[in-house]
């Protein structure tokens, strides 16, 4: 028995050493860790279970047989974050630079299939030159094989990819399909064609970090929700991300424990909106004023930022909060906006976490750029995700909800469970200026005073249509409330609907304009 022990330390700590010594350092020397390394950085302390680690691959061709790493370049198994049961892999770049065999995907398809019976998140730390060349459409089926399980574990289970070092070619649909994609400044990058073909192709000339770095990613193109300086800071927010959201779509939303005081009333709120309702304001205030002890975890927080969306908790529920941002093009709806808002209510809507929308959107922005990118469609999605979601929904419209954008931020007509107004809040077909301009310009023009005219025109229709009245009085709004009592208000809310069902018809599944 002794020696059979023996055995088996050694080829565990042979199989720990990955590709070696060397290529360990080097992996230091590109200012990253070891696939090993961020597995402990990642989970509790000791609760990493390891399966798959004397896999080896069975190529044969240009010198990979003699060439054999046990584990072959991925690190697969289960562990505990906070204590909740996760699967993972990470992918090792010290063994033929973390690219991808035939057995390094089954490795990865294999914790898959297991994580969706047991209804636990996926977490994927990936570090990988991508399809391991030498063994040709081998590794492109296993690449194959694992989008066809992101795409069925896509709504059974959260899935989140963590980039780490490269991600190129078709290796980066699998983090596409996942829910959420961190990105490290620096170390890794995505693209589908790398700056090399770029150059051959288009004859511009860029940087790794221009094309696909992390704050490219993170700003441009949207591609990554989270951005990090560091990977221990990068692996830290994901154990917090992990705290919102619940291990499957059977779960309901995370309650902790809070030590709730309703009758505590937060008169900041009364003083953030500035006097004038064209003069922009931090909605992040709001938003920071509202949640359990301030804390705001936002998802895309550089990228659409006329758009917020985040977790956060009400009385120690998470909830995933969506709200427009005056501070940022006035808060309007661009393609972008709705994009990333939409896939936000999706994901929440998919695991059971409840909707807060705060609302102040003058509409959505005009212009040919908007119009030829298709804005019809892409609104269309953040309007098809409130209208389809079936968690509980609140709304508060904090001052503006304009024309289509009204109805589209989780209006009651779309299935808002409960609607508040703050008495600020001005609903209508379109802002005042604009409005008059249209239904009164024969007497403004005809007028002998026309500048006079449309003054008293922009007061009439203020005064008729700039409030919450008319919505509350037809019962669109539930109610018209005090900004000081808000927070009472919306964790009554939520806690009324904490059991609410709602179904949509039955059809094999919907067709989100996309
Ligand atoms: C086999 C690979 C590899 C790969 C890297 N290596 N990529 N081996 N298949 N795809 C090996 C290298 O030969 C080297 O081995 C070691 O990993 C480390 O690589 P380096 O080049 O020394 O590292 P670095 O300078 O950091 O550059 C990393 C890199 C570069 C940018 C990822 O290696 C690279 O460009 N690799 C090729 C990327 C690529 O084109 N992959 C195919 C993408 S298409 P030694 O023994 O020398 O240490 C794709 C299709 C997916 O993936 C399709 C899905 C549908």
């Amino acid at each position: 028995m002794k020696n059979k022990l023996y055995e088996l330390s050694q080829k565990k700590e042979d199989a720990k050493l990955g590709g070696g010594e060397q290529k360990i350092k080097s992996q230091y020397d590109k200012g990253k860790l070891t696939a090993r390394e961020r597995i402990e950085l990642l989970v509790d302390e000791g609760s990493f279970e390891e399966i798959g680690m004397f896999v080896k691959h069975r190529a044969m061709d240009f010198g990979l047989d003699k060439q054999n790493y046990p584990g072959d370049g991925v690190v697969t198994g289960f562990a505990k974050i906070d204590g909740r049961a996760i699967a993972l892999f990470s992918q090792d770049f010290t063994v033929f630079g973390g690219s991808l065999s035939e057995t390094h995907a089954e490795k990865i398809v294999k914790i898959m299939k297991l994580a969706m019976k047991a209804g636990i998140p996926i977490i994927g730390l990936n570090d990988s030159g991508g399809a391991r060349i030498q063994e040709g459409v081998n590794s492109l089926g296993g690449y194959a094989d694992i989008f066809l399980l992101n795409t069925l574990a896509s709504g059974v289970v959260p899935q989140i990819s963590v980039i780490l070092g490269p991600c190129a070619g078709g290796a980066v649909y699998s983090p596409a399909i996942t829910d959420f994609i961190f990105m490290t400044r620096k170390t890794s990058h995505m693209f589908v064609t790398g700056p090399n073909v770029v150059k051959t192709v288009t004859h511009e000339d860029v940087t790794f970090e221009e094309l696909g770095g992390a704050d490219t990613h993170g700003q441009k193109s949207g591609v990554a929700h989270f951005v990090y300086d560091n990977e221990i800071e990068t692996l830290s927010n994901v154990r917090k991300l992990l705290s919102f959201i619940p291990s499957n779509f059977k779960e309901k939303s995370i309650q902790f424990e809070f030590d709730l005081d309703l009758s505590a009333e937060n008169t900041k709120l009364r003083e953030i909106l500035p006097d004038n309702p064209n003069k922009p304001y931090d909605m992040k205030e709001v938003i920071l004023n509202l949640v359990d002890d301030g804390d705001f975890f936002e998802v895309h927080k550089n990228y659409a930022e006329n758009i917020i969306c985040g977790f956060a908790r009400l009385g120690g529920m998470s909830v995933g909060i969506v709200a427009n941002q005056p501070q940022v093009l006035a808060g309007v709806l661009d393609i972008n906006a709705s994009v990333k808002s939409a896939r936000f209510v999706r994901f929440c809507d998919a695991f059971n976490i409840p909707l807060l929308v705060l609302v102040d959107v003058p509409g959505f922005l005009p212009g040919t750029e908007q119009e030829w990118n298709g804005i019809i469609r892409h609104g269309a999605k953040l309007l098809f995700a409130f209208s389809e979601a079936t968690v509980p929904k609140v709304t508060l419209i904090i001052r503006k909800a304009y024309g289509g954008a009204y109805d589209v931020m989780n209006s009651k007509h779309i299935r808002g469970d409960y609607n508040f107004a703050w008495p600020t809040a001005e609903i209508a077909v379109m802002g005042p200026k604009g409005a008059v301009e249209i239904i009164f310009k024969k007497e403004i023009d005809s007028s002998e005073n026309p500048e006079q005219e449309l003054e008293l025109k922009l007061n009439e229709y203020i005064e008729k249509f700039a409030n919450p009245y008319i919505a509350a009085e037809r019962g669109f709004l539930d109610d018209i409330i005090d900004p000081k009592e808000t927070r009472k208000v919306l964790i009554n809310a939520f806690d009324l609907l904490k059991n609410k069902v709602d179904n949509n018809p039955k059809k094999k599944h919907s067709n989100i304009p996309l």
